[in-house]
């Protein structure tokens, strides 16, 4: 790849500054947008989030009024940038329809990772957080289809299977027990650190989207459903951000904060169908660029080192979205029943000791019942069966995945059981919930 991120002509950081008719654009069509156009514009909100919170910490923290006046000045652009990103979603894009988006993000943006990331702990991790993210599209869109009448392939068009994952409920740990041995500064590869930043930003704008949006909705199981995959996300976030060497510098951490910003909107300029949205991801990019280039030249004032040492001297594609139903069907086969274990690992549930860690926890949490579980049981009410999109064998395959999937200890008292799961492969899967959409592989 010819693209040096250090050596580029960016935007001249004087040029940066924008009128609000510049910031502020028309949306994309709820209707006509790609699923992939969508899934890039909630996740470069997440980034544009991060990189303004992490400016936020750093001029906090940070003891040097030159670097902080540089710092607080980017940091306004990346606001701005976050704007404009963030409201390319239309008015009409409710927030079930916004929160189906999000975990398609979740799912098919881990699923690449896992697959471009050279550390083994890293990938495992990133498959481990994967099947959580699964389920968490399947639990919302029963409400999906029950408080709005939406089939998720409105949304999600086909391309990201709709069945149970790891079961939600199974997701509350210990949250010390999230955490993750860090990578070592001096030896890991400019691409984990970037995959890894660019995960740990679309986790937590996933969390602070169901954090700020859950108590729009007047149902309570829904509002307990929110509040119970937000917590999960919070999770979700510890696991990710402790994989980060915590002895990086401030400055180096602020170059890869930059390098992550620019490879993410290389990718989405390389990818991006809509013309109107490739344009932002072009000018954004060499926006990025420059903001990279100014980070480095301080990083050699400040500690007399070079960028490259950091980030080398490439992109890397660390958001292309595409189908990853073969490769999530693979995982789901083989890890469902996979969990933490006490020493920043993971192990099967038959290898769990009776008192492990997390089941207090999920004893804690779930015990008048885990709204997770409810919004099936709505379903049923309501349709015989749940609400579901993949080949039939996949669909057929729920019970068995669900026997392996589920823990013994600790079950929610409104968990649905394994019977109930096999009556649901005996009624017909609805017409209105088939894929009509023409993008389907
Ligand atoms: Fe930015
Ligand atoms: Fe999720
Ligand atoms: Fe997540
Ligand atoms: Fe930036």
């Amino acid at each position: 790849m010819a693209f040096n991120p250090l050596k580029e002509k960016g935007i001249a950081f004087d040029k940066q500054m924008k009128t609000w008719y510049d910031i502020v654009k028309r949306p994309y069509k709820r209707e006509e947008v790609d699923c992939y156009t969508r899934t890039r514009q909630i996740l470069m909100n997440g980034i544009e989030t991060e990189a303004w919170g992490f400016k936020r910490a750093f001029c906090r923290m940070f003891d040097c009024e030159e670097t902080k006046n540089l710092v607080a000045r980017i940091r306004r652009i990346e606001d701005q940038q976050q704007t404009t990103i963030n409201w390319l979603a239309p008015a009409n894009q409710s927030v079930l329809d916004t929160t189906l988006g999000y975990e398609q993000v979740a799912v098919d943006l881990t699923a690449w990772l896992a697959q471009n990331e050279p550390d083994e702990y890293v990938k495992e991790t990133l498959d481990f957080g994967l099947l959580e993210d699964f389920d968490h599209l399947y639990r919302y869109a029963q409400y999906s289809y029950l408080t709005e009448g939406t089939n998720p392939n409105d949304i999600v068009h086909g391309m990201t299977d709709v069945v149970l994952g790891r079961p939600t409920q199974n997701h509350h740990n210990c949250n010390g027990m999230r955490i993750r041995n860090a990578y070592d500064k001096a030896n890991a590869s400019p691409q984990t650190k970037a995959n890894i930043l660019t995960i740990v930003s679309a986790e937590q704008q996933t969390h602070n989207y169901y954090a700020e949006h859950g108590f729009m909705y007047g149902n309570d199981d829904l509002r307990r459903t929110y509040a119970e995959i937000c917590d999960v996300e919070e999770e979700h976030v510890t696991m990710y951000e402790t994989l980060i060497d915590p002895s990086e510098t401030w400055l180096e951490k602020w170059v890869t904060h930059e390098f992550t910003e620019v490879c993410n909107y290389y990718t989405c300029y390389k990818d991006e169908v809509d013309p109107k949205l490739k344009q932002i991801w072009e000018e954004f990019l060499m926006m990025e660029v420059e903001h990279l280039q100014l980070a480095a030249e301080i990083l050699k004032k400040k500690e007399n080192r070079e960028a490259e040492e950091i980030i080398g001297t490439t992109v890397y594609e660390t958001c292309h979205f595409e189908s990853q139903k073969k490769y999530v069907k693979e995982i789901l086969n083989s890890q469902i029943d996979k969990r933490l274990n006490e020493s920043q690992g993971y192990a099967f549930i038959d290898e769990l000791p009776d008192d492990w860690t997390g089941y207090a926890v999920q004893e804690a949490q779930n015990k008048l019942g885990a709204p997770s579980e409810t919004a099936i049981r709505i379903s049923m009410s309501t349709l015989g069966r749940d609400v579901v999109s993949a080949d039939n064998k996949l669909i057929k395959s729920q019970p068995e995945l669900l026997e392996r999937g589920l823990e013994d200890f600790s079950q929610a008292p409104n968990t649905v059981s394994i019977e109930e799961y096999q009556e649901f492969t005996e009624v017909p899967i609805p017409d209105f919930l088939k894929n009509d959409n023409k993008k389907e592989e």
